[in-house]
């Protein structure tokens, strides 16, 4: 991408991460929480949320409220928009990151490339993308901000798996089954995968 500001330099930090690692009993990591409208990303993220919390982890939530309505409140919901959405997110993310948080965001992030760019700017094993999977119809039937009926009637246009894409995850870390399981059992399955791959300690 296209670099505007000249004369900056890099500043390394004093503090590395392993020390933050040491003081905080956990390294950084990004639960990237992808679907499609009233999938219940964001629901499950505050769950996870709170059990990380609970036990003494550092943790934050990325979700519309704190980024479309501040960050990006000029970005809409075009193709080049959704891109830029998930851009600043990711570098937002990854900055909390190197703080030591873990992050859990949740954005639809419809395109695999936008998703695969921020695992690009992480490092190894910090991005972990987790694939919320819900069947268009159900969340059409759940339609929990009547958006779906809207998208429908022809009154918002370009509306996420009506006539805007999603590519759902192909090598994604994780994949919850929405469809039939709860809230609780999904979040538990995500503490399980961060104890599995070593980010609790
Ligand atoms: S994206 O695609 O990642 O940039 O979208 P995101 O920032 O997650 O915002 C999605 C929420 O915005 C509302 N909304 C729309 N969604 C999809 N398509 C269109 N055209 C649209 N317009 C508004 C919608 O409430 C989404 O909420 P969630 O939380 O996903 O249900």
């Amino acid at each position: 991408a296209e670099q505007k500001a000249t004369n900056v330099t890099w500043h390394e930090h004093n503090v590395t991460s392993e020390e933050r690692q040491k003081l905080n009993g956990h390294k950084g990591a990004v639960l990237w929480f992808t679907g499609l409208s009233g999938c219940g990303k964001s629901t499950i993220a505050n769950a996870v949320d709170r059990l990380l919390h609970d036990r003494g982890i550092h943790t934050f939530v990325l979700d519309g409220d704190n980024v479309r309505m501040g960050l990006n409140k000029n970005l809409g919901f075009s193709p080049e928009d959704r891109t830029e959405n998930i851009r600043r997110i990711g570098e937002v993310a990854k900055l909390f990151c190197q703080g030591g948080t873990i992050v859990l965001t949740a954005f639809i992030s419809p395109y695999r490339e936008d998703r695969d760019q921020v695992r690009e700017i992480l490092d190894d094993g910090e991005f972990h993308e987790v694939y919320v999977n819900a069947s268009l119809e159900t969340c059409e039937e759940r339609d929990p901000k009547g958006l779906y009926k809207k998208a429908r009637a022809g009154e918002i246009k370009g509306f996420t798996g009506i006539d805007a894409p999603y590519e759902a995850p192909e090598k994604g870390e994780l994949e919850l089954d929405s469809d039939s399981k709860g809230i609780e059992e999904l979040a538990n399955e995500v503490i399980a995968h961060l104890e599995a791959t070593g980010r609790l300690s």
